[in-house]
């Protein structure tokens, strides 16, 4: 009868488990989640539910309208942007050219709101960015985190101002292709009202990947609340009305499904489902189907699109992304190497602002 400790091998084995393990294990397990914590969730109900008090409470008094999209006020609407990043803002300099509009006759029509992941420390705002902070929490990609951070911009503007009538999520990767202005007319002119006002985002469902997607937390775990036939897929880069941002705020059935963690982590981005799935169950129509954001999934690499650097950025390249299928030009693109500042700043004001 052999016995199992003279063989030669098995100490060896034992021995190199331990290594073994090392160098095999991180490739199988996912990344730990970051668990949304019932204080968080606590938190959050109070402000969406403070926000869409006080947004009704406002609508309740002021009825005369001047937007379909629901703003409460006769004043001239204003535009959110909701800056989501966990990084540094490296394009702030482009944008506080863009944002500072001298020549139209009420310069102040947006307002700013960033969400910055609060583990990650980032460098100080300054210029139209300065204090613009909404209480953060930790974000992660591939994960319900991005949700609740979206959530969060979208109910502190709500509460912010009642002027704020379109809503656009913006990442630290992106940068503006057309003037302030430009970008006004467009949500706001003769166009857009003849459009009812609608929601900038985009919603597929022909898509090969809904399926693993769908099931990511489960086979049939998002039942009964969402069906397969109802699910969507979209950039979660969007423009979005105040009437569908209030609905994002106001859902609790949908959330409910889409906090739950995956399973499949490989088919796991309920940002890009959420955002679509709702908006299109509640109100297709007011939504244009596609995003104002540009990005280029060509040779894309594990889930990341492409990233333009310096010697990419020149006038051709800012005119070629704004170019467009829809009846809307691309408004902003998506990603640029941090290294792009300076040859964008170039051109801002000669080709970039030039609409
Ligand atoms: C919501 O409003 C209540 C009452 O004013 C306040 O106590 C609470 O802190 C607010 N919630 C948030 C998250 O700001
Ligand atoms: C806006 O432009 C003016 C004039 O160029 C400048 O003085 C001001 O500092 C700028 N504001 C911001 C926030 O960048
Ligand atoms: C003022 O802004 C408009 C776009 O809103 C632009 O067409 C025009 O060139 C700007 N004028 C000046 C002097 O900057
Ligand atoms: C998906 O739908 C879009 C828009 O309707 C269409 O252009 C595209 O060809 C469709 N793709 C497939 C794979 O069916
Ligand atoms: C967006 O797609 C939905 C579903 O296919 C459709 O009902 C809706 O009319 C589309 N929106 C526009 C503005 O065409
Ligand atoms: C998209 O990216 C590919 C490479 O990944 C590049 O060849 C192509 O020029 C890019 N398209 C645009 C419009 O920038
Ligand atoms: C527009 O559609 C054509 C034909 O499908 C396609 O080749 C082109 O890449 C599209 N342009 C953009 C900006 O998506």
């Amino acid at each position: 009868m052999v016995s199992l400790s003279t063989s030669p091998l098995l100490p060896t084995i034992i021995l190199l488990l331990p290594l073994l393990a090392f160098l095999i294990v991180p490739h199988f397990l996912p990344p730990p989640r970051v668990p949304i914590s019932s204080v968080d969730e606590l938190y959050d109900l109070s402000l969406f539910h403070n926000a869409t008090t006080l947004h009704h409470h406002h609508h309740h008094h002021h009825p005369s309208n001047n937007l379909r999209s629901g703003s409460g006020s006769l004043q001239s609407p204003k535009i959110a942007f909701l800056f989501l990043t966990n990084s540094d803002l490296v394009f702030s300099p482009i944008w506080n050219l863009y944002f500072n509009v001298t020549n139209l006759s009420n310069a102040h029509l947006f307002n700013i709101y960033v969400h910055s992941d609060p583990t990650i420390k980032i460098k100080s705002l300054d210029g139209f960015f300065k204090n613009r902070v909404i209480k953060s929490r930790r974000t992660q990609r591939s994960s319900p985190t991005l949700i609740s951070a979206a959530r969060r911009l979208i109910a502190s503007a709500i509460l912010d101002d009642e002027r704020n009538s379109y809503f656009a999520l913006i990442s630290q990767h992106c940068v503006p292709l057309h003037s302030f202005g430009f970008f006004y007319n467009t949500l706001f002119g003769d166009e857009a009202i003849n459009k009812g006002f609608p929601s900038y985002i985009e919603v597929l469902d022909n898509e090969t990947i809904l399926w693993d997607r769908y099931n990511a937390r489960g086979e049939n775990v998002m039942l009964p609340e969402v069906g397969f036939n109802e699910f969507r897929v979209g950039s979660q880069f969007f423009v979005i009305s105040r009437k569908h941002a209030l609905k994002v705020i106001e859902d609790r059935k949908l959330w409910r499904k889409f906090k739950l963690p995956c399973l499949n982590v490989q088919s796991c981005y309920p940002e890009e489902h959420y955002f679509p799935t709702l908006l299109s169950m509640y109100d297709p129509k007011g939504c244009t189907n596609y995003t104002i954001t540009r990005v280029n999934w060509t040779d894309s690499v594990d889930g990341h699109p492409h990233t333009y650097y310096p010697s990419d950025v020149s006038p051709e390249l800012i005119y070629t992304l704004r170019e467009s299928n829809f009846s809307t030009s691309y408004m902003f693109a998506r990603k640029f190497s941090p290294d792009c500042l300076k040859p964008l700043l170039e051109i801002a004001e000669s080709v970039i602002f030039k609409d």
